[in-house]
């Protein structure tokens, strides 16, 4: 497959002021920071970041296929006189600009989503249902810090119909520069949740922080806004007073713009019934969970905000999936015969997640003698609410699950808070919990397994999927 033209090194050199070593024309078709992940025809872009320094990695990434990489210095050992190096006097900076200059070009229409989770799942969503109609970007995984984002937006191909652009943060001020490289026609905010409570007193401050998403928008821009969260109307003052031309909402709110009339939830998906922009309208939802239903709606108001037709959007809902993290469910083999179903949470957790996927994790009936088990990790950077958040837990465990396995010191404290029929094993990290779960499987259960990143989570997944046998 040839890939289309991004940037000229005329257009890299116009838009970070940069100096190409060489006199080697180029053009790129992708833009990377990673040798590891680059593709051939990709601009490397030589980060200085926590890691270490992308410059150690630019000789890797030309022979792995790199048309040129933007540096601050010619790296040891390759001679910028031959090599296609383009020189700034600071590489993250000359990614930021690209970025910039991608959405000073682009004729797209631009949606950017913050909030306290949710961000991924939706951007998923929306980027599937509109890639359905018409030529789609959307940032890769979860890059939604200072510097997914730029590379997010230096991706972004001129003929692009529809951007969508997660955008994060984990301190106040973070999201001001991200949203003034962006500059959403579009903005959604998910929802407003206890999580880097570490960081933040208060929900309203995370509040105020999500709202900086305002101070890259103006009169044309449309904030769509949570109607059930009790930040609504603090949001939604933040976004007026920033000169946000419209703001709109979804929930359950009967004032809602896309409002949830009835929902039917079923063990692999659900059935929606709403009114968007006035418009009555059925759909399935192709994985189970009431928060997917709640971020439906809100991708189907950007969709039709953004153009698309919204009949068609919410036909495609049918085929969504949770992704692998985020829900996602497979049946595994035993080795003594028969399966189980194993719901893939390991990715994040926080107090609104772990509910939620609890909520979703009750409506599967297991067959048979099969039992519900939920495996959980620590929930991080809650700051000092850590264990009473973790000990709050316990209502959502004891009507969902069976039994409870858990690990980690504050998982401590969900773990003494239920019943002893419930209890299972609490161990002190996810390793020691993997290497005690051989024989606790048996047929037909379904096993739910959700902690943060930190938690290690994946560990007891890699485990549950190749489980020795019981004997
Ligand atoms: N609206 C929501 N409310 C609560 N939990 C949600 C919501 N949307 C998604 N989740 C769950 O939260 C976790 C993190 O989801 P994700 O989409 O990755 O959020 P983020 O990108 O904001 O970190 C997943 O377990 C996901 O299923
Ligand atoms: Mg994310």
């Amino acid at each position: 497959m040839t890939l289309a033209p991004l940037w000229t090194v005329a257009d890299i050199v116009a838009a970070t002021g940069g100096t190409p070593t060489s006199e080697t024309p180029f053009t790129v078709t992708g833009v990377s920071i990673d040798s590891r992940t680059l593709i051939a025809g990709d601009l490397f872009v030589a980060i200085r970041g926590e890691a270490g320094d992308g410059h150690a990695y630019v000789e890797a990434a030309l022979k792995a296929g790199a048309a040129a990489a933007l540096v601050d210095h010619a790296p040891q050992g390759l001679d910028p006189s031959t090599t296609p190096l383009v020189q700034v006097g600071d590489t993250l900076k000359g990614l930021e600009a690209l970025g910039r200059a991608a959405r000073a070009r682009a004729g797209a229409k631009v949606i950017g989503i913050t909030g306290s989770v949710g961000k991924t799942s939706t951007k998923e969503m929306l980027a599937l249902v509109l890639g359905q109609q018409g030529k789609t970007h959307a940032s890769a995984a979860s890059y939604n810090n200072h510097w997914g984002v730029p590379l997010s937006l230096s991706r972004l191909p001129t003929d692009t119909r529809f951007a969508v652009f997660e955008i994060g943060m984990n301190h106040p001020g973070e999201i001001t520069p991200l949203t003034r490289l962006v500059r959403p026609d579009i903005a959604i905010i998910t929802t407003i949740e206890a999580v880097h409570l570490e960081f933040f007193k208060t929900t309203e401050a995370i509040a105020t922080a999500k709202a900086e998403i305002f101070l890259g928008m103006d009169q044309n821009g449309t904030a769509i806004l949570n109607r059930d969260n009790p930040h609504f109307t603090q949001l939604a003052t933040a976004a007026t007073a920033c000169g946000v031309g419209q703001i709109l909402s979804f929930g359950e709110d009967p004032a809602s713009d896309a409002k949830l009339r009835h929902w039917v939830p079923a063990a692999d998906h659900s059935l929606v019934d709403a009114e968007i922009s006035g418009q009555k309208i059925t759909y399935t939802i192709g994985a189970a969970g009431r928060h997917l239903v709640m971020n439906s709606l809100a991708v189907l108001l950007a969709a039709h905000q953004a153009g698309a037709d919204l009949a068609t959007a919410a036909a495609e809902m049918a085929h969504f999936k949770s992704p692998k993290g985020r829900g996602l469910r497979q049946s595994v083999a035993l080795p003594d015969g028969g399966d189980f179903l194993l719901v893939d949470e390991s990715y994040n957790a926080s107090p609104a997640s772990v509910k939620a996927a609890l909520a979703a994790f009750g409506q599967v009936t297991p067959d048979g003698q099969g039992r519900r088990i939920a495996i959980l990790g620590d929930m991080r950077e809650l700051g000092e609410d850590g264990p009473a958040l973790h000990q709050d837990l316990a209502g959502a465990v004891c009507k969902t699950a069976d039994i409870l396995h858990c690990c980690g010191p504050l998982m401590r404290h969900l773990y003494d808070a239920v019943p002893a029929e419930i209890q299972g094993i609490w161990a002190e990290d996810s390793a020691a919990l993997a290497a005690r779960l051989r024989g606790e499987i048996q047929k037909n259960d379904i096993v739910l397994v959700k902690g943060s990143l930190g938690s290690r989570m994946a560990t007891i997944m890699s485990q549950l999927l190749s489980l020795p046998s019981a004997s």
